[in-house]
C-alpha cells in the first residue's frame, strides 16, 4: 500500500478520548492514514509572529499530523481573505458578496507557496498526495514547480460555480490553470463537474476526452464525481447508543408532545437560514392549527466570525428570530428555539432522532452531510421526514426527501406542512430508500472511489457513481 499524504487547511485528527465523536471525513481519512503510515498536513489554526516553516508533528489515535502556524497577515489575507471573502461566496453563487482584492490573492499565493516549501521534504518517491478544498487550489502547481512527480489529487468540497460567474474572479484563469498540476480533480456532483468542464472548454479551449479526461497545454487531468458520505452504520449505532438515547428523552420531555422540526448548520449565509426562518414564519401565519403544536429547533454555531458578512447574517438572524417569537409565542410556547452553539455528534444524533422533520435548506451547498446524518439517526419504525434543498449536492442522491426550492417561503411552508402530517407508511418508504443510499454510498465508498482514480495501479477501479 502506498503512503498517503493528505493536505487540508484544517487538520482534524481522530481524538483518542472521544473516538465516537468524530466526523466521517476524519474517520475515513484516518483509516487510510493509519494503514499507510501517512501524514495529515495543514494549518495548526495557530499564529506565529514570523513564519518559520517549523512543523509540529503529533500522533493521535495512530494518525500522524504535521501542522504549521501562520502569520496574522497570512490568516487575514489567505483564510479570512481570498478563501472566505472571495472564493467561498463566489463558489456559492453569491458574487455580490465576494470581495476582490489583490492583497488577498497575494496572501493566498504566499500561503500556498509556504505550504509547498514546508511539505516538500516530507514527500517520498511513491507517496500519493491528496489536497482538499478551495483554500489550496494552487498547491499542486507549487509542488510540481519544486519537482514533485508523484500522483497528486485534488478534491473540492464546495460547489464549482457556473462559468459566467467564475469569470468575475479577476485571476480566474490563473487559478483554473493551476488545477492542471493535479492528476485527478474530484467533485461531489455532476452539476459541479459540468460547470468545470464548461469553463475549461469555453475559456481554455481544453480537449475533453473519454471519462472526463481534460487536456490543456500538454497536461491531462481526470475530473471525477464522487459524492462524499458519512460513516452511516456508525452514526446509526451512535443514535441507538446511551448518550443519544438520553438526549432523545430529554428532547421529548422538553417538547411536551409538540412536533420538533430541527435544523443544524454552521452560521453561514450559504445555509439559507433567513429564508428558512421566513418559510417557517409563513407556515405559522398560514396554519393557526399548528400553533402550540410544533417548534423549530435551529442549532447554528457561529463560524468565521472575523468576516463581516458572517457578522451581518448573525445580526439579521437575531432580529428575525426575535420577530418570529415576539409575534407567535404564548406564555407557554416558544415556536423558534435558536441556539448559537455546537454540540457533540452523539448528542446531535439524539436530537435528530427526536425530531419529526429535518430541515436542510441551503441556498447552495457542495454536499451537506447533516441531511445524511439526519437520515442515519432515525428510528426505522417511526422515522422523521427530511426536507431538503434542491440546491444541496446531497439532493442528487436523496430524491426521496421532500425537495424544496430554498428561496421560496411558500415551498418551505408547504413542505413542512406535508412532512408534519405524512402518513407512517410513506415516511417509512421514503426513509428506507434514503437510508439504503446513505449506507451504500458511505464515506469509505467515497474514499475508495477517489483513491482508485488517484492510484489506478493499486486497485481495479470501481465504476464511478452515476449519482
Ligand atoms: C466547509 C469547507 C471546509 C471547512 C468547513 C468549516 O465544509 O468545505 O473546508 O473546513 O466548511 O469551515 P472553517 O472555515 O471553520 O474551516
Amino acid at each position: 500500500m502506498k503512503r498517503l499524504i493528505v493536505v487540508s487547511n484544517r487538520v482534524q485528527p481522530p481524538s483518542e478520548d472521544e473516538p465516537g465523536n468524530q466526523g466521517g471525513l476524519t474517520v475515513a481519512l484516518s483509516t487510510v492514514l493509519r494503514e499507510s503510515d501517512g501524514i495529515w498536513f495543514g494549518w495548526s489554526g495557530g499564529e506565529t509572529e514570523s513564519f518559520t516553516g517549523h512543523i509540529n508533528f503529533q500522533k493521535s489515535a495512530g494518525v500522524t499530523t504535521a501542522t504549521v502556524d501562520l502569520e496574522p497577515q497570512d490568516i487575514h489575507e489567505y483564510y479570512d481573505g481570498f478563501a472566505n471573502r472571495t472564493l467561498w461566496p463566489l463558489f456559492h453563487y453569491r458574487v455580490s458578496l465576494a470581495e476582490f482584492e489583490r492583497g488577498f490573492v497575494d496572501g493566498y499565493e504566499r500561503v500556498n507557496t509556504r505550504f509547498a516549501d514546508t511539505l516538500l521534504p516530507l514527500i517520498a518517491k511513491d507517496d500519493l498526495v491528496w489536497v482538499h478544498d478551495y483554500h489550496l487550489i494552487p498547491l499542486g502547481q507549487r509542488l510540481r514547480e519544486r519537482g514533485v512527480a508523484n500522483r497528486i489529487g485534488f478534491f473540492l468540497h464546495i460547489p464549482w460555480p457556473p462559468m459566467r460567474l467564475m469569470v468575475s474572479l479577476p485571476n480566474h484563469q490563473e487559478l483554473v490553470e493551476s488545477l492542471f498540476a493535479y492528476d485527478v480533480v474530484g467533485f461531489h456532483t455532476h452539476d459541479w463537474l459540468e460547470s468545470f468542464i464548461d469553463y475549461v472548454r469555453a475559456q481554455m479551449d481544453a480537449t475533453i476526452g473519454e471519462d472526463n479526461t481534460v487536456t490543456w497545454n500538454g497536461r491531462t487531468l481526470r475530473a471525477v464525481v464522487c459524492p462524499i458520505g458519512i460513516d452511516a452504520q456508525e452514526f446509526a449505532d451512535t443514535a441507538n447508543g446511551p448518550v443519544a438515547e438520553a438526549m432523545r428523552q430529554r428532547m421529548e420531555e422538553s417538547a411536551g408532545g409538540r412536533a420538533m422540526i430541527v435544523g443544524v448548520d454552521r452560521l453561514d449565509y450559504s445555509k439559507g437560514l433567513q429564508e428558512r426562518f421566513i418559510g417557517y414564519e409563513r407556515l405559522l401565519s398560514q396554519r393557526e392549527d399548528l400553533h402550540e403544536k410544533v417548534f423549530l429547533l435551529q442549532i447554528a454555531p457561529p463560524s468565521r466570525e472575523s468576516v463581516q458578512t458572517y457578522q451581518e447574517i448573525r445580526a439579521s438572524l437575531d432580529s428575525l428570530s426575535g420577530r418570529i417569537n415576539g409575534e407567535f409565542s404564548s406564555v407557554e410556547w416558544v415556536p423558534l428555539r435558536y441556539v448559537n452553539k455546537g454540540y457533540p455528534r452523539d448528542v446531535l444524533a439524539g436530537v435528530y432522532r427526536a425530531a419529526k422533520v429535518g430541515l436542510v435548506t441551503p441556498l447552495r451547498d457542495g454536499m451537506n452531510l447533516v441531511a445524511k446524518e439526519f437520515v442515519a439517526a432515525q428510528d426505522p419504525a417511526d422515522p422523521g421526514v427530511l426536507v431538503l434543498s434542491n440546491f444541496a449536492g446531497a439532493a442528487a442522491q436523496m430524491g426521496q426527501a421532500v425537495l424544496v426550492n430554498p428561496y421560496s417561503p411558500e415551498e418551505i411552508a408547504d413542505a413542512l406542512g406535508q412532512a408534519l402530517t405524512m402518513p407512517l407508511a410513506e415516511r417509512q418508504e421514503r426513509w428506507r430508500a434514503l437510508m439504503d443510499t446513505v449506507l451504500e454510498q458511505d464515506v469509505m465508498w467515497w474514499l475508495g472511489q477517489f483513491m482508485a482514480a488517484l492510484d489506478p495501479d493499486e486497485a481495479p477501479e470501481p465504476a464511478l457513481s452515476a449519482a
